[in-house]
């Protein structure tokens, strides 16, 4: 446990169309947060330029998550709602972090791996030096918790090593300043500048599956629309996905264990339970021995009623992009101070005039 004051930072890439994914996996959960702590949700559109967007459609799609995250019911008031480029203090941190963390680290990133491919010489710099920006974004809030799908977590721990890190290298400075607060490291407490932020991950919906493929996570660059449902779907292309999804010729169980080498199953029975609002056991007491002949279309039919309404008024904030852009800058401006601040006191620390 640290002494740091709880905040929640994430953040979402305007790339593509948001997924069932993305709102199970992260937005959802943003906005249950709202009610227990204070939040800072960012679109991180410095990230979305590691696979060169085409400009258009990076300006678009930084409206359409900010649209998302309002229509899904974040309060940008209360909370912070804001792109990530208008604080330039994040890349500003990155820098610094570039020289903090290894090169080892980074080689082992997973994403970074499946990203660049077989061609890692014709990867992006930004593509490989990403999870340094994505600790910069945390800790220049000195996040302390972080809500994300199963696919961030490598990168979260990857920003608890540069914490440490920079909380060591500059212990003594850090003290030096009156600049430390009582980190928890393992059984010892150290004089920390910045906190090992926690990683909320959990839930029936921490990792959703393509429709067409249980074994693979169901992303925004999946060639086929079908493999995923986008926030955006109409009624019918939600229904007509879900008819069409992989499956095998069993009903399905009573009990979760009965879902182990059923990953189609288990991804249908995880999404039920997320939108539901219940547990994956729940969602078998009731469904067990039925076939998919009759879960898929109550399958659905909440799939509908929970995203409809989400999609009907995104729709409807896209055509005012005049007030999207107000809030995005007013939330930027709220954020700057914050993190000027951060970055005021780590230029000192590591020895930069200012
Ligand atoms: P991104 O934009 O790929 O995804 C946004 C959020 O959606 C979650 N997610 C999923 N969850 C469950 N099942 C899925 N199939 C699924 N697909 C995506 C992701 O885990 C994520 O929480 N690097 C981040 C963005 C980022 C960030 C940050 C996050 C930049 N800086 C700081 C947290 C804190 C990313 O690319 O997410």
């Amino acid at each position: 446990m640290s002494s740091f004051e709880p905040l929640v930072f994430s953040g979402v890439q305007p790339t593509g169309n948001l997924t069932l994914g993305n709102y199970l996996g992260a937005i959802r959960k943003f906005v249950a947060l709202q009610e227990s702590h204070n939040c800072i949700y960012c679109v991180v559109d410095l990230h979305a330029l590691t696979v060169n967007p085409k400009p258009q459609e990076l300006i678009d799609g930084t409206r359409s998550i900010a649209a998302a995250f309002l229509a899904a019911g974040i309060d940008p008031v209360k909370h912070i709602v804001f792109n990530q480029s208008r604080v330039y203090q994040h890349a500003e941190l990155a820098w610094i972090f570039n020289c903090v963390a290894r090169m080892g680290w980074l080689n082992r990133m997973t994403q970074f791996k499946e990203k660049a491919g077989k061609d890692r010489e014709n990867a992006s710099v930004g593509l490989f030096a990403y999870p340094n920006l994505m600790a910069a974004d945390i800790l220049v809030y000195r996040g302390t918790h972080v809500p994300v799908g199963e696919d961030q977590k490598q990168h979260l721990e990857l920003a608890r090593d540069i914490a440490q890190k920079f909380n060591n290298d500059y212990s003594e400075r850090i003290g030096d300043l009156g600049l430390g607060v009582p980190v928890q490291v393992g059984d010892e407490t150290v004089n920390g500048f910045f906190p090992l932020t926690e990683p909320l991950i959990e839930g029936p919906a921490t990792r959703i599956m393509s429709l067409r493929d249980g074994t693979k996570k169901m992303s925004k660059s999946d060639p086929s629309d079908l493999s995923r449902i986008n926030l955006t779907d109409t009624a019918d292309d939600i229904a007509k996905k879900i008819r069409k999804a992989k499956t095998d010729p069993e009903a399905l169980p009573s009990e979760t264990a009965g879902l182990a080498e059923r990953p189609e199953a288990n991804n249908l029975v995880g999404i039920y339970a997320a939108l539901a609002d219940t547990t994956k056991e729940a969602v078998l007491n009731e469904f067990g021995g039925q076939q998919f002949s009759a879960f898929k279309p109550a399958l659905a039919d909440l799939a509908v009623t929970k995203l409809s309404p989400i999609a009907e008024e995104m729709r409807r904030l896209m055509t005012d992009t005049a007030h999207i852009d107000s809030v995005l800058a007013n939330g930027a401006e709220r954020a700057s101070v914050l993190a000027e601040k951060t970055l005021a006191d780590v230029k000192r620390i590591v020895g930069l005039l200012a």
